[in-house]
């Protein structure tokens, strides 16, 4: 069973700059949640109840969300306001929160692999908070994708098909369809620009990993931009045994983005005044 979450959260969020400038990117209101509780509840809804947040200088906002508020308890205890802290609440309750701090910026990578240290040796999940997922029609992508590790047993990563004029800005992979929307990866290259892109099939934020991936992530050389890739690490799991891509049911939002993130605001504004 998957029953830890990795968030990496220690990036800049300087596309979103001023507002990241003293505050999280990882704490961006979608409506009135953070884009973090978002993951934290998929992760929770697809049965994991730890989750491990690498953060950095300035986050605190992070871990304060993730815990009591003493004061504003007491202020709007009986009032109407009280049911606005429902849904947080349960959600402390459900979870352990662990927390260790990425020094430097060195990649994706070298985040997941500061994560050791909370994960230990067992399998388990990433979420990328800036990418958000939403499946109307059923389970949510992280669900989705521990079903599929129940029966392959390897990491997978969660893809969905781009532009080809869009793939420098992801990891994109190849592979051979062996089920229905399922992958077995033969090639994956990060951030490609279109014409040495091996597909239009590209990663987005969500990953199952097994744990033998720390220890190739530190055999891993600086790859793209001079830093630790995680695509690069996957690359050589693949090489020397199975990695598969899973392309998710639902929608994902690019909420690192401005254009994602008015996206999703308008998508989710519009489901809760429609009710559903
Ligand atoms: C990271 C990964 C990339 C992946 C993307 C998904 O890139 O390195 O392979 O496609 O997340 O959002 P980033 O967007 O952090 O630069």
């Amino acid at each position: 069973m998957i029953k830890k979450c990795l968030f990496p959260a220690a990036g800049y969020g300087t596309r979103f700059l001023p507002v990241t400038k003293a505050m999280p990117k990882e704490m961006l209101p979608i409506l009135t949640k953070p884009l973090i509780q978002y993951g934290v509840e998929e992760a929770v809804e697809a049965g994991m109840n730890t989750m491990a947040i690498i953060t950095g200088r300035g986050k605190r906002a992070i871990e304060d969300h993730f815990d009591i508020s003493y004061e504003l308890e007491h202020q709007i205890k009986d009032t109407s306001k009280e049911p606005l802290l429902t849904e947080i609440r349960s959600l402390i309750k459900k979870c352990t929160f662990t927390y260790t701090r990425q020094i430097e910026m060195k990649g994706l990578g070298d985040a997941i692999l500061k994560g050791n240290a909370l994960i230990g040796d067992e399998p388990f999940a990433v979420v990328l908070a800036d990418d958000l997922c939403i499946n109307q029609e059923g389970a949510g992508v992280l669900e989705q994708m521990v079903k599929l590790y129940e029966k392959y047993k390897c990491s997978i990563v969660a893809i969905m098909e781009v532009p080809e004029d869009q793939t420098y800005k992801y990891g994109v992979i190849d592979g051979k369809e062996i089920e229905e929307g399922v992958y077995m990866i033969s090639n994956m290259v990060e951030k490609p620009e279109p014409k040495e892109a091996p597909s239009n099939l590209a990663i987005i934020g969500r990953y199952i990993l097994t744990p033998d991936i720390f220890d190739v992530i530190k055999n891993t050389k600086l790859g793209k931009n001079g830093e630790l890739q995680i695509t690069d690490a996957l690359m050589s799991l693949a090489k020397n045994g199975m990695v598969l891509a899973y392309k998710f049911k639902g929608q994902r939002f690019d909420c690192g983005s401005v254009d994602g993130y008015v996206e999703a605001t308008n998508y989710l504004y519009d489901l809760e005044k429609s009710g559903s």
